[in-house]
């Protein structure tokens, strides 16, 4: 494996590990792989400028630096392909349940969100100098503050110890990533699209303001969601575009 001795930085509250870890790499630029864990963040963050509220001791909250230059402007989204990949295979394996991928990263079981992941990327001259991956899974808490999240403990009834979860999931992201340095684009691509929620099923969706009816197409190498309306138009949307309604 890529990164069998890494460092595993475990800290106990911080504003947020994704933080952390930018403070890090600009300072001292720690190896790849290295992994930062805590036990609490005041000041947790999400996708699209939310907040990731997660109560102390209960979930898995990490960051894993990576430096992936092989990666262009364009192809950066397949790098949230395999994480999302890498989770959504592990949290299956030892679940025994059926895990989807929200678009473009929230994993789900049974219709709620069980985790969410947040790669920062840093740039020079158009290529990827490093990509701060991180991840956010509901373990062992069991009321949430916002509907439609879930944990391992909501869905089986046991929780899971977040070491032991950290460890068996670096090795599925390790594997993940070094099919993605060996080139294996069109495959992560299509593993993606098979785990797709509501993947072909006509839902509602708030698409510039505007309620919605459409299909999940596919996503394309950009990332971009491709979804046809009922009257067969083609919507082409990226993040701030687009959201599912409940
Ligand atoms: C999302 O679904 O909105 C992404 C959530 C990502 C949350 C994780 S928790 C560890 C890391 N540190 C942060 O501040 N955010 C990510």
């Amino acid at each position: 494996m890529p990164f069998a001795d890494r460092a595993i930085i475990h800290l106990d509250s911080i504003d947020s590990t994704n933080n952390y870890a930018a403070t890090l790499i600009r300072l001292s630029r720690p190896p790849e792989g290295t992994v930062i864990t805590a036990q609490e963040q005041t000041e947790g963050r999400g996708q699209r400028g939310s907040s990731w509220v997660s109560s102390r001791g209960d979930n898995l909250l990490c960051s894993i630096v990576l430096y992936p230059r092989i990666l262009s402007a364009t192809d950066t989204f397949l790098l949230s392909q395999c994480m999302s990949l890498a989770l959504a295979e592990m949290i299956t394996d030892r679940l025994g349940r059926d895990v989807w991928i929200k678009w473009p990263n929230d994993l789900i079981v049974n219709d709620k969100k069980i985790a969410g992941i947040l790669i920062e990327f840093s740039w020079s001259e158009s290529r990827v100098q490093s990509a701060i991956c991180g991840i956010g899974l509901n373990l062992n808490q069991v009321t949430f503050p916002i509907p439609g999240a879930t944990s391992v403990r909501l869905v089986s009834g046991q929780g899971w110890a977040s070491d032991d979860c950290l460890q068996s999931m670096l090795g599925y992201i390790d594997r993940y990533y070094l099919r993605l340095l060996g080139g294996q684009f069109s495959e992560i691509q299509s593993e993606y699209q098979s785990r797709l929620y509501k993947h072909g099923e006509f839902a509602s969706y708030l698409w510039n303001g505007q309620v919605t009816e459409a299909a999940i197409q596919s996503v394309d190498r950009q990332g971009k969601l491709h979804l046809h309306t009922r009257d067969g138009e083609l919507l082409i949307c990226d993040l701030k575009e687009i959201s599912l309604i409940r």
